[in-house]
């Protein structure tokens, strides 16, 4: 049974939910009202600015009935109710995170293990949208990468994958980008060398947060995909040695490409990223366009190189790595704030094409979150 009792004064109420107490300002009820006059019925919008509300805000009544929590303010003389399940999803009352890189609840970090268990959708099925397409981006939010089989092989194919949940971002390479080899190659991804895995353009500011690559043919040898989880990277690093950790997430890299005359793209932003509570949010890993880190103090310089020289050895180990070869009409979504991706190196012979673009993850989340609305899960 759920039991109501406010505080002496009226600053806030503590409700019992399932026997797990939980207390709620008065200001912060007030100002999470569902209430007509609060929030606009069609879209949810709040209606009120805080300077709206009185900041000596009391609550001087409250009860409970048929699941609903019932609370009256002074001095605005105003009731509102709350579903006790909505209180019970949003309630605040809880010890702060102590530990840097926390992850939040439904991100699953991974290594090698995962390989057995790709998270894999048919083109088809996703196209239909529904439970299968949640499903999919359901693994996508929690792993930061999937697959997609049996697509179209037609150029721009990987418009149609982007379509499945957002919106392509543009950038200075275009609204994609061609990967095969070149002869004179502007950019080292444009060559059949391998590459170390990486998070892509880490100069851009705000980074791409999706990345999309496509497969429209493959007939060379090698040139197999591989992605990194960087969360279990940055998270391994943390467990082997903390300050490594730390000196990542405290000090900035600096990320640049200038790789033609119309191009200086800069960033400064930490390899590992935090946000102000700890919670790990971005990795940014990429030697090809790191710049001269020079927000690091002299006695700090060291030990950050010794940090950045060992995230990368984790992220070599192929203990780390999930390892895939994309066939025509197949492709790759990564989360390009968290996952790392390479290529092996591919031979001369044959050809191989494949095309990338960009997308946002807010996008994808946002699907995810309205198909999980709309059909449970
Ligand atoms: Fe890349």
């Amino acid at each position: 049974m759920t039991t109501v009792s406010l505080s002496p004064n009226g600053d806030f109420l503590t409700l019992d939910l399932s026997g797990q107490p939980c207390r709620f300002h008065a200001i912060w009820l007030r100002d999470n009202a569902q209430d007509s006059e609060t929030r606009a019925p069609g879209n949810g919008q709040r209606l009120l600015a805080l300077r709206d509300i009185p900041a000596e805000t009391k609550l001087v009544a409250a009860e409970i009935a048929e699941s609903k929590l019932q609370v009256s303010f002074a001095p605005e003389d105003k009731t509102v109710e709350f579903d006790l399940s909505w209180l019970a999803a949003n309630a605040y009352d809880k010890a702060a995170p102590m530990e840097k890189g926390w992850l939040s609840e439904g991100v699953e970090p991974w290594d090698s293990g995962l390989m057995s268990d790709v998270p894999v959708g048919d083109f088809q099925d996703l196209a239909k949208g529904g439970p299968a397409l949640r499903d999919w981006l359901g693994k996508v939010t929690r792993y930061g990468f999937g697959k997609i089989e049996n697509g179209p092989t037609e150029d721009g194919a990987l418009f149609d994958v982007v379509d499945l949940f957002g919106y392509v971002r543009e950038t200075n390479y275009g609204r994609h980008f061609e990967v095969r080899t070149e002869v004179n190659p502007t950019n080292l991804a444009f060559t059949g060398l391998g590459l170390q895995a990486h998070t892509d353009n880490p100069y851009r500011d705000p980074v791409p947060t999706v990345q999309v690559l496509y497969c429209l043919e493959s007939s060379a040898a090698g040139g197999e995909n591989m992605v990194v989880d960087g969360f279990a990277a940055a998270l391994r690093l943390r467990a082997e040695n903390e300050a490594y950790f730390n000196v990542l997430a405290k000090y900035c890299a600096r990320f640049e490409y200038a790789g033609d005359a119309e191009t200086c793209l800069q960033s400064r932003r930490p390899m590992i990223e935090l946000a102000p509570d700890g919670e790990l949010i971005g990795v940014r890993f990429n030697n090809r366009s790191l710049g001269a880190v020079n927000d690091v103090p002299f006695e700090e310089m060291a030990s950050y190189y010794a940090a950045y020289r060992r995230l990368g050895e984790i992220i070599d180990d192929e203990a780390m790595e999930v390892t895939f070869r994309l066939e025509p009409g197949e492709a790759f979504v990564v989360d390009n704030t968290r996952v790392l991706h390479a290529r092996k190196a591919y031979s001369g012979a044959g050809t191989r094409w494949l095309q990338g673009c960009y997308a946002d993850k807010d996008g994808l989340w946002s699907k995810f979150s309205a198909l999980s609305a709309q059909f449970g899960g």
